[in-house]
Order: structure tokens, then sequence, then C-alpha cells
């Protein structure tokens, strides 16, 4: 049994971290055999991008994937933290899983991902939810053979979370949603601290995986036909300092334009990383696309200060407007309403850079404690119904933007990667390269390729359109 520990999973050291490959043992390769798994995915990228790895285990080892929760043998939560409903989605979860294993008391049951690295968390499991088999945090996903070898064996609850910097493991077996479009992680965990947020705990310190290794991947993808990319990390602009003296996000993005696929996105981008460098190299090559995730958090420098976000409202602007100079750029962003203190007035100072900065669009947030995290010793008087009409506020803002800059595009034709039949009828949808959702008219034969698409209607969170051959 290993459970978290916060003062453990703050510490930063200069040491580089260990890389480990990895590979399955010969005794967990059958255990799957006519058995079946389910499991259910809370949170980012990063989280969805390590259930591919986690299925790719499973079918290693021959599982077979079920969407029926109440006909498999294996439930696995890979789960989030980073708000309080995620928490909330997950506890539910377990709730009704509870019912389903005192019906059948063979089922085995794990929990995974970034709420595996609270302590509250697993203190709470440990007091009522002990019909889980085990339990294991974001370090150590690798374990999962050998875990559920030993909960086949043996019924007890097995924690094995651990709280340290991080290794990097490679080689892990990937069984990815699309055949069209990748994720590929370039950087883990975060070293910058936020005071509202959990993610440095949860994942580890930053580290960067090696140049050769990310491209060995993306050259399969292409080889494997694949469109696009997207390069994860929760700060990727940190990349390579870690790692190198001289190779950041901008060199990395180049080698990869190198291969030729088609598409390269990346996310998310912290302010503070942003390199004019990269701005040229975004401006540049056309497989690099123009759109960039720019999380803002806030409009007021005195919210800012205390969110430890270690830029202002103008040096936001500043980054933006030399972002804005690339054509057709889009830039989307993250908000973050009623943080402790937040005054009317440093709303209307984040309502006020929305009017500048006139985002593509944005997920906006309603400020969440969370546990061990600095902002949770911040008096925080706003009641929740200020906090909600404040984002009612900031989200009537952000989907008038929304619409005009897709009603901008109504007309004009697009370049859309087809994915696949749209929920409406008879239609396809697909993303443009600056990321939006179209659903179109035109032949099935072009899903898994780019095609040119007219926008005909334009709505807040989609667009609609016809193929032109
Ligand atoms: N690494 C990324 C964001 C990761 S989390 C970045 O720094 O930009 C995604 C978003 O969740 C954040 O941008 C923030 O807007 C939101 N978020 C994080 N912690 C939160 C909290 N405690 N309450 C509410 N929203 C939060
Ligand atoms: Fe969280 Fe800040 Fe790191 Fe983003 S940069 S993951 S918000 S601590
Ligand atoms: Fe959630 Fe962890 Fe991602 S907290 S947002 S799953 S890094």
């Amino acid at each position: 049994m290993q459970i978290p520990n916060y003062e453990a999973a703050r510490k930063r050291s200069k040491e580089q971290v260990a890389i480990k490959k990895f590979k399955l043992d010969k005794k967990y390769q059958n255990l799957g055999v006519q058995k079946t798994y389910y499991l259910k995915t809370y949170g980012c990228q990063m989280n969805e991008h390590d259930s591919e790895n986690i299925k790719g285990m499973l079918k290693a080892m021959d599982f077979q994937e079920t969407f029926d929760m109440e006909q498999a043998d294996i439930i696995l939560l890979n789960t989030c933290s980073i708000r309080e409903n995620a928490h909330n989605k997950a506890f539910g979860m377990l709730g009704r899983i509870k019912h389903l294993k005192a019906l059948k008391p063979n089922v085995i049951v794990g929990l995974c991902g970034c709420m595996a690295q609270e302590v509250g968390v697993i203190e709470e499991i440990k007091k009522k939810y002990r019909f889980l088999n085990f339990v294991f945090g974001t370090h150590n996903i690798d374990d999962l053979p050998k875990l559920l070898y030993q909960s086949l064996q043996n019924k007890n609850l097995n924690i094995e979370v651990f709280s340290k910097e991080g290794d990097i493991v490679e080689d892990i077996p990937v069984n990815r949603e699309s055949k069209y479009k990748a994720y590929v992680n370039i950087i883990y965990g975060c070293d910058k601290f936020c005071t509202y947020c959990i993610v440095p705990y949860t994942r580890g310190k930053q580290r960067s995986r090696r140049k050769e290794d990310i491209l060995k991947e993306v050259k399969d993808l292409v080889r494997d036909g694949y469109q696009e990319v997207t390069l994860l990390g929760q700060n990727v602009n940190a990349y390579g300092k870690d790692l190198y003296n001289d190779y950041e996000l901008a060199d990395l993005l180049l080698d990869i334009s190198k291969t030729n696929i088609p598409r390269i996105r990346f996310l998310t981008s912290h302010p503070w990383d942003f390199t004019d460098k990269l701005i040229e190299v975004i401006k540049n090559h056309d497989n690099i696309l123009n759109f960039v995730h720019l999380p803002i958090q806030s409009g007021s420098n005195r919210i800012l200060k205390l969110m430890g976000r270690r830029y202002t409202r103008e040096l936001y602007k500043e980054l933006y407007d030399k972002l804005r100079m690339i054509p057709n750029i889009s830039i989307t962003t993250d908000i973050i309403v009623g943080f402790p203190g937040e005054t009317e007035e440093d709303f209307q100072d984040t309502l006020d850079i929305v009017n500048y900065c006139k985002f593509d669009s944005a997920f906006t947030f309603i400020y969440s404690k969370r546990e061990n995290t600095p902002a949770i010793r911040l008096k925080d008087d706003i009641t929740i119904t200020e906090k909600e009409k404040r984002l009612y506020r900031l989200n009537d803002l952000i989907n008038k933007y929304s619409l005009e800059t897709n009603l901008k595009m109504v007309g004009k034709v697009y370049n859309v990667l087809v994915e696949g039949f749209s929920n409406k009828e008879g239609m396809l949808f697909g993303y443009t390269e600056t990321n939006k959702l179209v659903n179109f008219q035109g032949n099935e034969a072009k899903i898994g390729s780019i095609q040119p698409v007219k926008i005909l209607e334009a709505k807040s969170f989609s667009l609609d359109g016809v193929a032109i051959e």
C-alpha cells in the first residue's frame, strides 16, 4: 500500500527524471481472455490520452472493451480533480458501482487519474469505498497489468499511488480513439503552481519527453495515415527547458513540421513562455495550424497576482496583439470567475479584456476550492449566486464574439478534416484548421481526409456548410 503525500508531491529538484520503457510481462499476457472492461474517462485531453494507453495495455492483455458497465468484468474510472463537479461525478459513479458490486461481487473495480493523487480522496475511499479493488495514480499507469493480476488473485483493496516528481514511461501500448487525429504528449506535469490549481500536485514535475521519442511517434503516425497531431502538455511552451539548453517548442514544431503531417496543433500555452520565435514558426509553416489556446484566467491585475499567473493584463494584450498579426489566427482562452475576493470592478476588467480580445471561444468556470492549494486560504465572501450571475454575463459576451467570428466565415471556403457522420441527418462533420466544428453535406468517401467546405450558416458553437469538389 502506497498513499499520496502532498509534501512529496510539491517537491521539485533539478535532477533528471528517469525514463522507463514499458514491457508487458509474459504472465499478464492472457489475463483478459474472455473478459471485458468498461472504462470511464473524466477531465482533460491528458486524461483522454492516458485512457488510450490504458486501453492499449488492456488490449495487449486480450481484454475486450464494453460500453455497458453492467456487463463488464473490470470497471475502471480515470478521474479528474480540477473542479469539485468533476469530483462529484466520479463519486456519484462510485455510488452506482457499489450497488452493482453488491449484485456481482466478482467484478473488479479500479480508480486512477488525478483524484487518486489527492490525500482526501484516498482517505474517503478507505472509509466509504472499500469495495474498490485497486487505486493507482498518474505516475504509475504502467502498473495496471500488475494491479489487475493481483486483484484477480486477492480481493483486498490495493492502493498504489506515488507522490513524486515523476518518471517518463515510453512505449506503453496505445489504442487511439481516432484513425485520423492523434494526441502526442510532449511534456508532462506542471511547475507553475497557480494558486487555485491542483495539477502541479496531481501530475508532478514539469518534464519534457526526448525529441527523438516524440518525432518517432509522429513519424509512425504519418506512416499510419494520420492527418493531425495535437501535442499535449499542461504548458507546452515550457517544452525543452528541463532537458535541453537550446531547443524549445518552436524547434520541436519545426522538426515535426518536416514530417509533412498535414496538421499540427499544440495545447495548452501559458502566456509566460510564449516566445517570438514560436510566433514566427506558427506564421511561416502551413502545417502548424493558426490556432492558439491562451488561457488568460482573469483581466484584473490584482486577481492575476493573487492567482500567481506571472503576467499582467498589459503583457497578455501585448502577446495577443502579436499573435493577431498572424493572418486568420484563432485565439481561444480559459477564464475563471469568482476567484476569492473578486470585486465587481475586477470582473469588469475581465469583461473589458474580452471586449478587447474578442476570443474565438472560451471555456469559462466558477472558481472551485481545491484541497491543499494556496488559494483555499484566501477569504472568499462572494455568494455563489453572484458568481453564477457573473458567469452568465461573461458567457453572453463570449458567445456574442464567437458568433461574430463565425459569421465572418460565411460564404468562404475552409479546409475541414472530415471525421465521420454528423448527428445532423445526412451530414458529415469535421474541424477547420482553427478548430471550428463544421457540419456539412459531402461525400462519405472523404471521411479521414481534408476537404474544402463552403460555409453557409454560422452559430455560436458550430458552422453549417457544403463540400466543394
Ligand atoms: N495548464 C493550463 C490549464 C489546465 S486546467 C493552463 O494553465 O492554462 C484547465 C482550466 O481549468 C484552467 O485554465 C482554469 O481556467 C481552470 N481551472 C483550474 N483550476 C481551477 C479551479 N480551482 N477552479 C476553477 N477553474 C479552474
Ligand atoms: Fe494549473 Fe497553472 Fe499549471 Fe495550468 S499552468 S496546470 S492552471 S498550475
Ligand atoms: Fe483534470 Fe488532471 Fe487533467 S485534474 S484537467 S485530468 S490534469
